[in-house]
């Protein structure tokens, strides 16, 4: 098979798991071609997408929907001469069910398209907003994700649809929510940087929407179309920025992925009962999934 992978990451979740689709898909022997956001909406029209067999969208939710960029691409996408499969994989910092609705704008647009998304997947990553998960926190759902994204390959692979759960008024409701792309963009324009900055211009040089100007006097300025992506404060060496109304929920630094060592201090997560009910379904639901697929191998 010809796969394409098309995806925006904002801090890097969404990216590691186009990273372990294009993985899996390798491993099966199928030829993969990743392009992810700018970039690929300046390559999307001299991609031929008729050539390929399947086409996987990635994003990050962002208030239960997928990111303005990501829908400005669907749009670009020209209409194929046959229908083409597609797959859908996102990252959210919490399994709850709302977020089922987030793709129901990006489908219509494929459909219109004449691609059709049969298969749907979320996965949990730690937040880059709101809150800093646990490290032990953020390994668990890392070691999940490289678990389940390869059975859910094969699911994609073998013709087994899964999409995510129709929700009572779920359009309407991911319509309101996308007041966000205005919000972003209003709040994008309240962005600070706090007499930290060296101005080394890491954060104009990576914005995905090319929204930070250094001025030549070291100024950073930032402009109108800001996507809330959290690149720029979530990379900032200095921890600098400041990102207007929502700078209380500030997330700076990358996370590491790796497992605690046995001998880490355990301080108690202050985060520990939130959202518990879903985390707990989330993790139990893979761990069926991966246990189903052992069986099925011995
Ligand atoms: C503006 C914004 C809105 C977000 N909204 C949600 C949300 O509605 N639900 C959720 O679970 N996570 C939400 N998140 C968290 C991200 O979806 C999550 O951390 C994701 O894995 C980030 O992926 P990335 O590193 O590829 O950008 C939001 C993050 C941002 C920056
Ligand atoms: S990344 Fe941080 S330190 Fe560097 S220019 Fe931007 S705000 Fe200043
Ligand atoms: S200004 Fe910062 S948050 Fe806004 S799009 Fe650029 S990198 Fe993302």
């Amino acid at each position: 098979m010809k796969i394409l992978i098309l995806y925006f990451s904002g801090t890097g979740n969404t990216q590691k798991i186009a990273e372990l689709y294009s993985k899996a898909f390798k491993e099966c022997g199928d030829e993969v071609i990743t392009e992810t956001l700018p970039d690929a909406e300046n390559k999307i029209s001299a991609l031929n997408l008729n050539e390929f067999d399947l086409i996987g969208f990635g994003y990050p939710i962002h208030a239960f929907n997928a990111p303005a960029n990501v829908l400005k691409l669907a749009e670009k996408i020209p209409l194929l001469k046959e229908q083409k499969n597609a797959f859908v994989f996102k990252t959210s910092g919490e399994p709850v069910r709302m977020s089922d609705v987030s793709s129901l704008k990006l489908i219509k647009i494929l459909k219109k398209r004449n691609i059709s998304v049969t298969n749907e997947y979320q996965y949990v990553m730690p937040y880059n907003i709101i809150f800093r998960h646990s490290d032990e926190m953020a390994y668990r759902m890392w070691d999940v994700a490289q678990k389940i994204v390869p059975l859910d390959c094969r699911e994609i692979k073998n013709g087994v649809p899964k999409k995510a759960k129709r929700m009572f008024m779920g359009g309407f409701l991911a319509w309101f929510l996308r007041i966000e792309h205005w919000g972003a963009r209003f709040n994008g324009k309240r962005y600070k940087v706090s007499s930290d900055c060296v101005h080394c211009g890491l954060c104009a040089k990576t914005c995905p929407a090319n929204n930070i100007t250094l001025a030549p006097d070291g100024k950073i300025k930032f402009g109108k179309n800001c996507l809330m992506c959290m690149r720029c404060s979530f990379t900032c060496p200095k921890n600098a920025i400041k990102i207007g109304l929502f700078n209380s929920w500030k997330v700076n630094g990358a996370y590491s992925f790796d497992p605690p060592p046995a001998d880490a201090p355990n301080p108690p997560d202050k985060h520990a009962n939130y959202c518990k009910k879903a985390y707990n379904r989330y993790f139990s639901e893979a761990e069926q999934k991966i246990n189903a697929a052992r069986n099925e191998a011995n």
